[in-house]
């Protein structure tokens, strides 16, 4: 076993489960879905929800929901009476992700739509206090600026990959947009004076930012 593989069990075996049903999701998104190394997973599944502890949010939004994975972890976190809206693009993921997320025992929390978020989300008119940027890397800086005027001041936005593997080091050839988009992205934020930023080298990189 390598090392950072014994690492990552340690790890799993010294923080709290993620309980029966975020575990046959997990398992169900592996059997059923393609790419399903999107989903979150129960080291970071567990992190969003203590975000959500620390930061006490009433309203979270989030931009690609995929399999559900991490929207229930997320609303496992919030108070009575808080509201997460999670959005995904892709229409052909509803028929598997909706009975996750309105079986799951925090559906009543959880608001899902079909559609693009940087659409929807103005024409919704929402607001929140904590939002978790996890859609196309190609449109980090688009989320970004279409989120921070509707994040409360002192609010959080996390933001996902922001590492890419490592590739963010890389000069990114013209045709790898992901890696250009997630690279201009991280310059964008490290250069905004509106936020504070930190960025965990947690996974695949996770930054967080919170509007001053
Ligand atoms: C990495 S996956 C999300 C994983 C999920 N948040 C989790 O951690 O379990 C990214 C998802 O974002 C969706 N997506 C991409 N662009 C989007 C947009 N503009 N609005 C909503 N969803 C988007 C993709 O279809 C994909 O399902």
């Amino acid at each position: 076993m390598q090392e950072t593989e014994a690492i990552d069990n340690y790890i799993r075996s010294h923080i709290d489960d993620e309980g029966d049903y975020l575990r046959a999701l997990y398992r169900d998104t592996h059997v059923k879905l393609l790419y399903p190394r999107m989903a979150s997973g129960h080291l970071q599944g567990r992190m969003l929800k203590m975000f959500v502890r620390m930061i006490r949010p009433k309203c979270i939004l989030e931009i690609g929901t995929y399999s559900g994975y991490s929207a229930i972890c997320m609303a496992e976190g919030l108070e009575e009476g808080g509201t997460l809206h999670t959005f995904e693009i892709n229409d052909e993921q509803e028929d598997f992700t909706r009975p996750w997320l309105e079986g799951s025992p925090c559906a009543d929390k959880i608001r899902f739509y079909i559609g693009d978020a940087l659409e929807l989300v103005p024409r919704l008119d929402l607001h929140f206090d904590m939002a978790f940027i996890d859609g196309n890397k190609r449109h980090y800086i688009d989320y970004y600026e279409m989120v921070l005027p509707r994040l409360t001041p002192g609010g959080y936005i996390l933001a996902d990959n922001t590492l890419w593997d490592g590739h963010v080091l890389q000069e990114a050839v013209p045709a790898d947009q992901q890696t250009r988009g997630i690279q201009a992205f991280n310059d964008h934020v490290a250069a905004d004076t509106r936020v504070e930023k930190v960025i965990l080298p947690l996974r695949d990189g996770l930054t967080i930012i919170r509007k001053i």
